[in-house]
């Protein structure tokens, strides 16, 4: 976010005063507390969450369409065209030298698929789509899965079972949490499903950038980690493998993540507010 509007919104919108107490007691307690300047302020969760919601008219745009037989391409054209429709940009749009507007992860693909005119969509394929808005300076981020016509029973059972790993995730998400907490919930909710979760990537801050801190692992210990502060943002946004956790990347376009062993992997994403009270789904 540019600097002076930042420092404006800093003055105006301080962050209240007994959250930076509490900040303060729990770093005494050895907590790992985040740097104030990542906490959102009224003005800048408004901005978050219209991002938010253009975000999610992009997916529900993406959902009505998607059928086998369309590449990836096509749903790249429909995100941009929709999102640029809406006044916002696609954040993955030569982010770090990525060439599309958006993810598409098919089946063994866990994450950072790139779309191609040569990928089509088959018949029981599942597929994440993965789609970041930039709106007024402002970041939201959200992934679903779709399946594509007939899908193996155990397909649709990892794709519902990862959602329900994000769904457990959100609801650790409390306030003086932690992050640990969230990744032990991911965590122990796939496990007992006979499922394994990718560790080499995370969910993330997000809000004024694409990627800021706390890196939220989809594993971890209770009470360890970051302390989730009301006013953060984050994403979770678990990757859920049928077989072993180890993942590669493409070594031709230095992008695209698989599993090592082949099975396939799912993933569901959400951007998180931390409320005094709870928590709040910006991607709704
Ligand atoms: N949207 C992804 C995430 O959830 C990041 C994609 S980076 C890109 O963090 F460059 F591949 F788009
Ligand atoms: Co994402
Ligand atoms: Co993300």
């Amino acid at each position: 976010m540019d600097e002076k509007l930042w420092r404006e919104i800093d003055e105006k919108e301080p962050i209240p005063a007994h959250i930076l107490e509490r900040m303060e007691q729990m770093k005494k307690h050895h907590k790992e507390v985040i740097d104030p300047e990542f906490i959102k302020r009224p003005t800048m969760i408004e901005g978050i969450r219209r991002a938010g919601e253009v975000n999610t008219a992009v997916l529900d745009e993406v959902g009505k369409h998607i059928r086998a037989g369309m590449s990836t391409q096509d749903i790249d054209d429909i995100v941009r065209e929709f999102t640029h429709a809406r006044g916002a940009i696609c954040a993955p749009y030569k982010y770090e030298g990525f060439p599309k507007s958006v993810c598409t992860s098919i089946n063994n693909e866990v994450c950072h698929g790139i779309p191609s005119r040569l990928r089509k969509l088959h018949d029981g394929d599942i597929i994440n789509v993965d789609c970041t808005t930039i709106l007024d300076g402002y970041y939201a981020d959200a992934s679903r899965m779709f399946m594509i016509g007939n899908v193996s029973d155990a397909r649709r059972k990892l794709v519902e079972e990862t959602k329900r790993c994000l769904e457990e995730g959100i609801a650790a998400a409390q306030p003086w949490a932690t992050v640990g907490d969230i990744g032990y919930a991911v965590a122990k909710y796939a496990h007992a499903h006979g499922y394994s979760v990718v560790r080499e990537l995370g969910g993330h801050g997000v809000g004024l950038d694409f990627h800021e801190d706390p890196f939220v692992a989809h594993v971890g210990t209770r009470g360890r980690g970051m302390v989730l502060v009301p006013g953060m943002v984050i994403t979770i946004e678990p990757m859920i493998n049928i077989g072993k956790r180890g993942v590669c990347i493409d070594d031709y376009n230095g992008w695209t993540i698989y599993t090592k062993d082949g099975s396939d992997s799912a993933q569901w994403e959400h951007t998180i507010l931390i409320t005094e009270t709870g928590n709040e789904i910006l991607t709704y």
